[in-house]
């Protein structure tokens, strides 16, 4: 995950911001760590826009690592930063991490350095680690109800923050945006589409949270053996999935890119 640093009000010069230089980007590349506001003061010198995707840190670092962001980025005297933020920021939102996005928002609103605040839905990128293991075992176990999900990808989101970039400053600033597939689909039409896509027949299993949880090393088998951290917070986005607070269906994507968000359809039909 790389954090682009913008020089040039339309982004005409791009500096990649990372821990450690990634292979394979051509970009200039400085070094931005967001537990070090006084390096990232430095990296972010001269920059005029800042786009920052948070780290997978829990909710207390996270929030922190946010306000190091933009208090190093307002000492550095930034024009804007784009947030990549959650589509659910209340601070007592059930969804994982979504204090932490709440607490970030806030830093922006309180600094000097103008937002553009890209709310996401979940990544429809997310299904691509999730349905070989339905396809293995003929069950995609939930916990999700009938709870829709308007499921984004991150090419489209990557679009979107491309069209902000190649905007004036003053186009978007202080905007918020909430980025979001065509349209909110159930597990159920999940299992549907993927069925329909590889000739399967996987079976929908809707139980509780708390067996789902205590299934979910079974349901996921060694393909997620090391994440822990995911398995922890599943459970509970799909309790949120199921109260419907991923379900949101915007036009945003096509009003900042100028192309219309892709289907989950499409996207599993393009990575199949
Ligand atoms: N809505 C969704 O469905 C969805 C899905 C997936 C992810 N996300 C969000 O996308 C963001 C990235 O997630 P991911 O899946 O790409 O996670 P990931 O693969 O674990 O990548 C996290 C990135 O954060 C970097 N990082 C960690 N600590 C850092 C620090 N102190 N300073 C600077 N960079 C640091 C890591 O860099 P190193 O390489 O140096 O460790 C890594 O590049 C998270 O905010 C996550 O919540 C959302």
């Amino acid at each position: 995950m790389l954090d682009l640093l913008v020089n040039g009000g339309t982004g005409d010069q791009v500096v990649a911001g990372a821990r450690m230089q990634p292979e394979g980007v051509d970009a200039p590349f400085r070094v931005v760590d967001y537990d070090d506001v006084e390096g990232m003061v430095k990296a972010f010198d001269g920059v005029q826009r800042v786009v920052f995707i948070p780290s997978f840190a829990d909710t207390d670092k996270r929030a922190w690592q946010g306000r190091n962001v933009v208090a190093a980025a307002e000492r550095a005297g930034a024009s804007q930063i784009i947030f990549i933020s959650i589509m659910d920021t209340r601070l007592d939102s059930p969804m994982p991490f979504a204090r932490a996005y709440g607490e970030i928002e806030s830093a922006l609103t309180n600094s000097s350095v103008p937002a553009v605040i890209l709310r996401t839905s979940m990544y429809t990128d997310n299904l691509a680690e999730q349905y070989p293991m339905w396809l293995k075992t003929g069950q995609l176990v939930t916990c999700a109800g009938d709870g829709r999900v308007s499921y984004v990808s991150r090419d489209d989101i990557a679009a979107s923050i491309v069209a902000v970039l190649q905007e004036a400053v003053e186009r978007h600033g202080g905007k918020t945006y909430t980025l979001t597939g065509p349209e909110a689909l159930g597990y159920a039409d999940v299992a549907s589409l993927i069925n329909e896509l590889y000739g399967a027949k996987i079976k929908l299993v809707d139980v509780e949270r708390e067996e789902f949880a205590s299934r979910l090393k079974e349901i996921w088998g060694v393909a997620y053996g090391g994440l822990e951290h995911v398995a922890r917070v599943t459970p509970m986005f799909q309790t949120v999935f199921k109260q419907g607070l991923m379900s949101e269906v915007t036009s945003d994507v096509l009003r900042l890119s100028g192309r219309p968000p892709e289907s989950a359809r499409t996207w599993l039909t393009r990575h199949k």
